[in-house]
């Protein structure tokens, strides 16, 4: 099965609206339209920057989607400080990053949380990113692969078979994140197969084949390739690398 790599850039808190213009626009000068065709291409800006970096590359009919970082669950109510999903659909929202280790780290998401985002998600026609990941310690004690794959297991308890094929998964080792130290390729496949594997013990073999599995840490135009080479590596959520249009750019020709 041959599955179309997606490129996504996470953001993070960087970028004021003046920022976040500029450079969705420095990516949509030196972006070819026939790449598309190729590869599937989205940037996930904080949440002020979402609308004007959807009108970028409206204004200039470009097909990068734009996705945010988070969002929650309910529709709508007494929950000061969240946004909805009906919400980013309004402004034309395409993705969403889930469970990226920051929030999980630092603001106490949890699997159950992962997990209704996801439902939510899926129901209301955005696409989930869903990022698993393990800690150095976890590495080190050897039991990455069972971690990673309860956090996926958790991530789609009780999400439909068609619902799920929206969504991709982004393995994030949290000791490659923003660290400089990337994963080997050989240790991202191991993961990302893994990953797909129980994907196949939670849905039809068709399904796991056809999901993405992306890998993120530390990815950049140097390292890109070879990481994308590997079978069940199918795109990279790129963190500080995506906050230059140029680097970014040289990520999706090697995604192509
Ligand atoms: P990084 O971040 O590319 O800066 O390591 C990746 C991520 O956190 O999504």
């Amino acid at each position: 099965m041959t599955r179309k790599n997606l490129i996504a850039g996470n953001w993070k808190m960087n970028n004021t609206i003046g920022e976040a213009v500029v450079l969705a626009q420095e990516i949509s000068y030196d972006f070819y339209r026939d790449w598309l065709e190729l590869v599937d291409v989205a940037v996930c800006p904080p949440y002020v920057d979402l609308k004007p970096v959807v009108n970028v590359f409206e204004f200039d009919h470009l097909k990068v989607g734009v996705g945010a970082q988070n969002v929650y669950w309910e529709p709508k109510g007494a929950y000061t400080g969240e946004i909805s999903i009906e919400m980013l659909r309004e402004i034309g929202c395409e993705w969403c990053i889930v469970g990226h280790s920051e929030r999980r780290g630092l603001f106490g998401e949890t699997n159950e949380d992962v997990n209704k985002k996801v439902k939510a998600l899926v129901d209301g026609g955005i696409k989930p990113i869903v990022c698993v990941g393990e800690s150095l310690a976890v590495r080190d004690e050897g039991s990455y692969l069972e971690y990673v794959c309860a956090q996926v297991r958790a991530a789609f308890a009780g999400v439909d078979e068609a619902a799920a094929k929206s969504a991709v998964v982004a393995y994030e080792p949290i000791w490659a994140i923003g660290t400089g130290r990337t994963a080997t390729p050989e240790q991202a496949e191991e993961v990302c197969a893994a990953v797909r594997a129980t994907l196949a013990e939670i849905y039809a073999d068709k399904t796991a084949d056809a999901m993405r599995v992306l890998y993120g840490g530390s990815m950049n135009e140097g390292n890109a390739a070879l990481l994308l080479a590997e079978p069940d590596i199918d795109g990279g959520l790129i963190g500080g690398a995506s906050l230059k249009a140029k680097s970014f750019i040289e990520i999706v020709k090697a995604a192509m």
